[in-house]
């Protein structure tokens, strides 16, 4: 099986993890010339995906606060020859609206802290819900937003409980919301948040 017949697949563990099951929803939404955000870019490992799917014609732009992860993810994008279509912004994702032209595809947040970095610096409930809020204003009808979500640090529960109260607080008809967790491993294991605008010409019975 590839990766085109079966997108997720390409990680060695299959839909194991948020990560994989992220970029399945990803794979399946994005297409060449759309507009996307990797909302936390750190080790840069979404933004390399979202600046393949959305090829040359198309626009990544990837936030982080930490100058240390904007320059990892310039390597890798410079690396894969994707620097040209993918604009790196040193600045906290609540700022989302002032430096993003929508309508957006998709919008992806990876929350909590950079995997061998400092564990201080990391993502909160107050900022994210920010973010959230533009990012669904800026969304394309069908576009999606995806939260990789880990309680298992410090203030990780606090910052789901902020996502879980937005989340549950969208209008259903202009929003599907689904949560996607493994239920054989544990419950500190990393969850998925898939939010999915309605297309405007879609009028519920
Ligand atoms: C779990 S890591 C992201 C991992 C990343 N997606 C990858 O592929 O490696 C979370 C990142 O969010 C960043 N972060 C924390 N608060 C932020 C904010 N308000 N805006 C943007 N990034 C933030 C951290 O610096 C950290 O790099």
């Amino acid at each position: 099986m590839n990766s085109t017949s079966m997108p997720g697949s390409r990680e060695r563990g299959g839909l194991r993890g948020a990560v994989p099951l992220c970029h399945y929803f990803l794979r399946e939404r994005v297409r060449h010339g759309d507009r996307v955000v990797d909302a936390t870019c750190g080790n840069g490992q979404d933004t390399l995906l979202l600046a393949e799917l959305v090829g040359e014609t198309g626009r990544v732009w990837s936030f982080d606060i930490q100058e240390e992860a904007v320059a990892r993810t310039r390597e890798r994008v410079n690396a894969a020859g994707w620097g040209g279509r993918v604009e790196l912004v040193l600045a906290g994702h609540e700022n989302l609206a002032a430096l993003v032209a929508g309508p957006l595809r998709a919008v992806v947040f990876n929350l909590g802290y950079l995997p061998a970095g400092d564990r201080e610096v990391r993502t909160g409930g107050t900022t994210t819900v920010t973010a959230l809020d533009q990012a669904a204003d800026l969304l394309a009808p069908e576009g999606i937003v995806l939260l990789a979500v880990y309680t298992g640090h410090e203030g990780g529960m606090e910052e789901w409980e902020a996502v879980r109260g937005w989340c549950a607080g969208l209008e259903p008809k202009q929003f599907n919301v689904w949560q996607a967790r493994q239920l054989n491993r544990s419950a500190a294991a990393p969850f998925v948040v898939v939010v999915e605008k309605v297309a405007s010409r879609f009028t519920p019975a």
